[in-house]
């Protein structure tokens, strides 16, 4: 339980995630994950779901590599996840969270940070997949800075503004950790609407407290 797990100098081939009898704790003494088994395959949509304090985003603190169990195996196509390269991995991750951190720029440089080629029809369409493209239209377009308390864009706009930077990076395995938990209803059909499509050839996981 180090707080700077080592990495590896591998790189990634199979994007299948296997969990196995992992068993996790943040103190030594209380086990938050006991001998759990997961699998995530390469494509399609799989749904974490639990009450709030039953372990959900500590595995994802163990799918980024930010803690490492001290029991059991997590492998990313067959390799332990420990033996990646840290960047490697992450150029195949993207995790996204209810408070991912949206740089004090502009809404073009918070893409240009994901994916430095990405086009102004590439950020305008992965705006609309989260409902977010009229809003930065009619509010100071690509060039409208976020404050840095972000004070001129609500809380769900900054969540789907996550979403859309995500979406354009353009990885293999997307984290949707409470991604849409403070956004409004039909935004969030239409976040999860194309979250399936993307699932149809990534693999996708989303982790709510309540069903959908
Ligand atoms: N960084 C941390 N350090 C110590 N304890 C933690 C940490 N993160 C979470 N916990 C504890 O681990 C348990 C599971 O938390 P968490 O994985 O965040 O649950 P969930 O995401 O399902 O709400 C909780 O009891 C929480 O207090
Ligand atoms: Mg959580």
């Amino acid at each position: 339980n180090a707080p700077d797990p080592e990495w590896g100098t591998e790189n990634v081939d199979g994007k299948e995630i296997k969990l196995e009898n992992v068993t996790f704790s943040y103190d030594g003494k209380r086990d938050v994950l006991k001998n759990v088994d997961m699998t995530f395959p390469e494509k399609g949509m799989t749904a974490i779901v639990g009450e709030s304090g039953c372990g959900k985003s500590t595995v994802v603190n163990i799918l980024v590599g930010a803690f490492r169990p001290q029991k059991g195996d997590v492998t990313v196509g067959g390799k332990q996840l420990e033996k990646l390269s840290r960047e490697n991995w992450y150029s195949h991750l993207s995790a996204v969270s209810y408070n991912t951190y949206i740089f004090n720029e502009s809404v073009r440089d918070n893409f240009k940070m994901a994916k430095e080629s990405v086009t102004d029809e590439e950020i305008y369409a992965a705006l609309e997949k989260v409902n977010l493209k009229e809003f930065i239209e009619e509010n100071g377009g690509l060039d409208k800075v976020i404050t840095e308390d972000a004070n001129n864009i609500s809380g769900g706009q900054k969540q789907r503004l996550a979403l859309a930077i995500a979406l354009v990076s353009d990885k293999d395995i997307y984290v949707f950790d409470e991604a849409t938990s403070n956004i409004d209803i039909d935004s969030e059909a239409v976040i999860m609407k194309n979250i399936k499509a993307i699932s149809e050839s990534k693999s996708v996981i989303v982790i709510s407290h309540r069903l959908a």
